[in-house]
């Protein structure tokens, strides 16, 4: 069997060296001494301004809409998992979609403008499979307007822009350290951005507002992770570059190997470097997707239709809204399995199979 993914694991007793000073300060949770040195080598390995390690990615948005006080219209993007859509709604905002670029699979920027309304607090863009959104042209349009900006890097850990890490962009950037992430602390958030004020603010909201043992500075959630968590993470980042490593062998080889497919990937930002988050596919049509999808699972190997469907059209809690591009691109994507485990002759299998589907 060859499923989507598989969570990366450090040696076991890496994990449990680890453990060992847990046990023995007794220190679980609250921003223990592990939360920090994982908050403080994340912060230098990645090069961004201030981080804060928090229990998601879904809490990790919801805290950055909070700390912004955003009201009202966010512009945002129907291509998302759906907590990119989802933390709107729950912080009370009104989620505004605008289509997609076909190319890149980011939001349009160049569609942006048209969906500003007096209303209009925000941008909550995804960075999409972690290929960067056009951070320039989103910013010189929140500028124009009055905008904050936040972006769902939930997929774009590693990656650079410039030199520069993505995470540096827009007034906030989260991210997802989930188990099904490239690196990951089995759950897990960031929430990074460059400004101090910000900081302060979100690591009140993060402990429930508390400023003191006996005082509130604002209201807040328990966005806090634990020490076993942290662990995890301490572990997995000193595999970084090995994860890294393989993930790129083994995308280059889905790359040599499905020439011939009629389908394209992401056009990737050509100032960034890739992080081998996904290997994604957009395939000539629903139909071919879904006959390679069934022979693929008759030989039990798993692929994610991901992101399907459009958040603009299925969320039960909102109108539902067509968008060209995203409808169009949400029906033939797909993801192929990557992970580390993963071996060049499984994708090897893989690719004969859908080629062979394809030619059928
Ligand atoms: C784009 C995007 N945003 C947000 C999330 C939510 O992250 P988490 O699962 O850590 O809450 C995910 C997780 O898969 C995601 O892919």
């Amino acid at each position: 069997m060859i499923p989507i993914t598989k969570p990366f694991l450090p040696p076991c007793e890496e994990y449990y060296k680890l453990l060992e000073g847990v046990w023995k300060r007794q220190w679980l949770t609250n921003m223990g001494p592990l939360a920090s040195e994982l908050e403080m080598k994340l912060k230098n390995s990645l090069n961004v301004s201030h981080l804060l390690y928090v229990t998601n990615g879904t809490v990790a948005l919801q805290m950055a809409i909070k700390a912004l006080g955003l009201k009202d219209e966010i512009i945002t993007t129907p291509f998302s998992f759906v907590a990119t859509t989802s933390s709107i709604v729950w912080e009370n905002c009104t989620p505004v979609f605008v289509d997609i670029d076909k190319d890149t699979l980011n939001i349009d920027a160049s569609k942006i403008e048209a969906a500003i309304t007096e209303k209009t607090s925000a941008i909550l863009a995804t960075h999409v499979y972690g290929n960067p959104c056009d951070v320039v042209a989103i910013q010189k349009i929140a500028d124009k307007y009055n905008l904050r900006v936040i972006y769902d890097g939930a997929h774009a850990f590693g990656v650079n822009v410039n030199g520069k890490s993505i995470f540096e962009y827009g007034d906030i950037t989260t991210c997802s350290l989930h188990a099904t992430k490239l690196y990951h602390t089995i759950e897990g958030g960031l929430v990074i951005t460059k400004d101090s004020n910000l900081l302060k603010e979100l690591a009140y909201i993060r402990n429930f507002g508390f400023d003191g043992p006996e005082a509130f500075a604002c209201l807040g959630l328990n966005g806090k992770n634990s020490e076993f968590h942290a662990a995890m993470g301490l572990a997995n980042l000193r595999h970084i570059e090995a994860i890294h490593e393989k993930r790129k062998e083994l995308t280059e080889r889905y790359d040599e190997k499905l020439k011939g497919l009629k389908a394209y990937k992401p056009r990737w930002h050509k100032e960034a470097n890739l992080n081998y988050a996904y290997y994604p596919l957009v395939l000539e049509s629903e139909e071919l997707l879904l006959k390679i999808k069934s022979v693929l699972e008759l030989n039990e190997i798993f692929v994610r239709r991901y992101f399907y469907p459009s958040l603009a059209s299925t969320l039960p809690y909102l109108e539902s809204k067509h968008l060209e591009v995203t409808d169009r691109v949400s029906k033939s994507v797909v993801c192929l399995p990557l992970y580390f485990d993963l071996t060049l002759e499984e994708i090897d299998l893989i690719a004969r199979l859908i080629l062979r589907t394809q030619n059928n």
